[in-house]
């Protein structure tokens, strides 16, 4: 989320009325059941429309705890044109701040990340601030006007260990309802406490919502043969009748291994039933536990956990794996050995960044307790197949000759996220 070359500043100057015409034009182009019309990933006042009503306005998943794991700590992120920062205070609180200094502007934070001791001090004209945001020295000026500049705030919240940001005054008030509804799901796997193995950043050569769009559906999963070692392939509506005798019995396979699994999940006391509200509301999201093909323990290549030592007090291997799905720009998977986050963050209108996360048990070892090849290897190789399925995706919607077709009923999330975006910007825009 460092990588951003100079953003597009969201509509500069563009009247709102000519903007809230411009965007109405396109959504009344969009056809409900079909893929997305080729402005919706050509266009630069969209794109700008986006940054500012989807990005600027939602809940938007950064890092996980460990990230930033003790007082001091922080880490910068560059969303659309607003860099910012996420630190740690001394007493273990998050704070988020823009990182915009109040003197003449300069970024103030200026590495990825990094600890920052009890003071940030901007390199430019070291104007000081406390961990509050307050200035508390600015070389030879007076003091007093400095005073009444504090940073400026964003939004910050942790659940479960995932970090979200906002940077709306007013930020969406129904993220404490998905907080609620979703603890029971994710702590139990203890990500507060764990610790990072790995973190990859990918440059997707698409718009952001080719990056999702591909992450909503598996219709395309055939493409991951990494992926489906563990991963079974039955997702949105099953037509039995349809499947040929192999499906068929694969598929009864999958309907006794939900079986066996629901009984596991329910002795661990765990929740697995799916929340699926990907639209209506700002901070729209989906849960599931799915159960994984093989051993059904880890998305590894041989479906067994890649870590001895299970994530928080876990002890039963055998879990499948917890979906979670956040509006507009992130997924996880929790597994019993491992969780997986994926941030996506629009760098430009046709590139994306997607920041991939592996976490482990804090006390987990490598080379003992895991092999950080096998507990990576499936997602990296899937995460270059899906980078390759959007650059493709982005090039061939870009063509003058390309024409919206039919999204297919397992790619009904595919579908959801389009009513979701279209509710949303309506929303920003009033329109
Ligand atoms: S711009 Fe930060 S101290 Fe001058
Ligand atoms: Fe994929």
């Amino acid at each position: 989320m460092n990588a951003s070359p100079t953003p597009i500043r969201p509509a500069p100057g563009a009247p709102p009325d000519a903007l809230r015409r411009h965007v109405a034009a396109l959504l009344a182009q969009y056809r409900p059941g079909f893929a997305l019309p080729g402005p919706f990933f050509s266009d630069e006042t969209l794109y700008a429309a986006e940054l500012e009503y989807i990005f600027g306005r939602h809940w938007l998943f950064v890092a996980s705890e460990p990230e930033i794991p003790e007082g001091g700590d922080y880490r910068t992120y560059q969303i659309g044109p607003w860099p910012i920062f996420v630190l740690r205070r001394d007493d273990g609180s998050l704070a988020a701040f823009h990182n915009t200094c109040r003197h003449r502007g300069s970024r103030i934070l200026q590495q990825p990340s990094g600890i920052a001791g009890a003071t940030l001090q901007c390199p430019y004209h070291r104007w000081t601030y406390d961990l509050d945001g307050r200035v508390v020295g600015c070389g030879d000026m007076d003091e007093s006007p400095a005073a009444q500049r504090p940073l400026k705030p964003v939004h910050v919240r942790a659940l479960a260990g995932l970090i979200f940001v906002c940077l709306a005054d007013e930020p969406p008030d129904d993220f404490e309802d998905m907080a609620r509804r979703m603890q029971p799901y994710l702590a139990p796997h203890g990500i507060a406490h764990a610790k990072i193995a790995r973190q990859v950043d990918i440059i997707e050569h698409g718009n952001w919502k080719i990056t999702i769009e591909n992450n909503r559906e598996c219709f395309h999963c055939a493409g991951h043969p990494e992926l489906l070692c563990s991963l079974f392939h039955f997702f949105g509506k099953i037509d039995v009748e349809r499947m040929s005798a192999a499906e068929r019995a694969n598929y009864q396979r999958y309907q006794q291994a939900c079986a066996t699994q629901q009984g596991i999940w329910n002795g661990a006391r765990l929740p697995w039933q799916r929340i699926e509200e990907l639209h209506g509301r700002a901070t729209a999201f989906r849960t599931e536990r799915l159960v994984l093909d093989g051993a059904g323990e880890s998305m590894t290549p041989d479906t067994r956990v890649a870590s001895r030592r299970l994530l928080g007090a876990l002890t039963e291997p055998r879990l499948g794996t917890l979906h979670f799905h956040t509006q507009p720009n992130a997924w996880y998977h929790f597994l019993s050995d491992h969780a997986l986050t994926f941030a996506t963050i629009p760098l430009e209108r046709g590139r994306t960044l997607v920041r991939s996360t592996w976490l482990v048990h804090a006390d987990a070892v490598e080379g003992r307790d895991y092999d950080l090849d096998n507990l990576t290897k499936v997602w990296n190789a899937t995460n270059a197949q899906d980078a390759a399925f959007v650059e493709e995706t982005q090039r061939g919607v870009l063509s003058p000759a390309y024409e919206p077709g039919p999204i297919a009923a397992n790619e009904y999330m595919v579908q959801l996220f389009h009513t979701w975006y279209d509710e949303r910007l309506r929303a920003g825009l009033a329109l």
